[in-house]
């Protein structure tokens, strides 16, 4: 059985200039990105391959509709994806480097053959999603009112490369969101039953990278961010390391319907459910891998261990306000709605809970942070 794989080489530049030079950026290339990344870092550069900017196909984080659309754009003669952007641009990249791509819901129904077809090349702009380093794609399915994730080797970047200065220009809301989203990965892949040893090693690593750079911008302020943007792109690489190996669990599953339904960026929304769940997963049972992990929690934070999750709020309440679901523009009906389309599309990450959690848990997690 495969304990632990990283499957992109990875790579890392000080510049975006030498990262072009190096990879022989040309017309086989398509760059997908966004225009505010591409003006100041590529445009200066005279690149001759082709350009797509993902927001000329719908704003937000990307559906089946935006990648369909943007597949038909793309010149198919191209034989490698270059994408430099969020997770959303990352995600959306790796559906692109397949031989059959639409329509979008059959893909990620299992009806087409997943075959890759061209290379692939994932830069990341923000210190959250770890996309580069994982065989994951999470799209939302409007019709279907949720997201849903597609997972395949042949989806796995070629590629992944980390370039520290595209991260300077990270507005702080999009920091905080990006990296809360990364700490999450660090530990819902550090309790989850395929965790190795291995996957905790690049796990509490994040964590620690995370929280130290948390408790610098509490005590200095936002700007305490720029030196240790390096720190945090590393950091959220190697929470994909750990997550592309032990999964993500039910804080992703049940932050998946608020963020279709009410637009909640992927980060917030992991944020709004993350200290319900893990309270919930901590009634069920208080040893073991979340023993382990507390303890750890507790020597970064400064606090006991059954004051972790306390503490952990009042820090990131310093990056993010919490709010409670209602404020979302939830409603009280969505409680069993959401629960329902849990079980139904989410199984994919439940089956790395810490613990199994029953409907009525789900049920119960919602309403106490309703
Ligand atoms: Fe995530």
């Amino acid at each position: 059985m495969t304990q632990f794989v990283i499957h992109p080489s990875i790579w890392q530049y000080d510049t975006c200039q030498a990262f072009a030079q190096d990879f022989h950026l040309g017309p086989q290339d398509l760059l997908l990105t966004n225009e505010f990344l591409y003006t100041p870092y590529f445009a200066p550069l005279n690149l001759p391959c082709p350009v797509l900017f993902q927001e000329k196909y719908g704003l937000g984080e990307p559906s089946d509709e935006m990648v369909e659309a943007i597949y038909r754009d793309m010149p198919k003669e191209v034989t490698r994806v270059i994408a430099v952007g969020g997770g959303g641009v990352l995600d959306i990249a790796k559906l692109l480097v397949l031989q059959h791509v639409t329509p979008i819901l059959d893909l990620y129904d299992g009806k087409l053959p997943l075959q890759k077809a061209r290379d692939l090349v994932l830069v990341p702009t923000t210190c959250g999603t770890g996309s580069e380093v994982t065989n994951i794609s999470i799209l939302a399915l409007l019709s279907r009112r949720t997201k849903k994730g597609l997972a395949h080797e042949s989806m796995f970047a070629d590629q992944a490369v980390l370039i520290p200065e595209l991260l300077k220009g990270l507005p702080f809301s999009v920091f905080a969101t990006s990296s809360i989203d990364a700490l999450i990965h660090a530990i819902e892949s550090s309790l989850s039953p395929k965790a190795s040893a291995t996957t905790k090693l690049f796990g509490y690593q994040a964590i620690a990278w995370i929280l130290k750079g948390y408790l610098a911008i509490r005590d200095q302020g936002p700007d305490a961010r720029f030196p240790l943007l390096s720190q945090f792109l590393l950091a959220s690489n190697y929470a994909g390391i750990a997550f592309g190996n032990a999964g993500c669990a039910a804080v992703h599953a049940l932050s998946y319907p608020l963020g279709a339904v009410y637009h909640v960026p992927h980060g917030e929304s992991n944020y709004a459910m993350f200290t319900g769940v893990m309270k919930q997963y901590l009634a069920i049972r208080s040893d073991g891998a979340i023993a382990e992990l507390n303890a750890f929690l507790a020597q970064l934070l400064d606090c006991p261990p059954e004051a972790v999750y306390e503490a952990l709020e009042d820090l990131l309440s310093c990056l993010l306000p919490k709010k409670a679901l209602h404020e979302y523009g939830m409603q009280e009906h969505e409680l069993a709605e959401f629960t329902d389309s849990v079980l139904a599309n989410q199984q994919r990450l439940l089956q790395n809970n810490f613990v199994p959690l029953s409907r009525e848990q789900i049920y119960a997690i919602y309403r106490s942070l309703y």
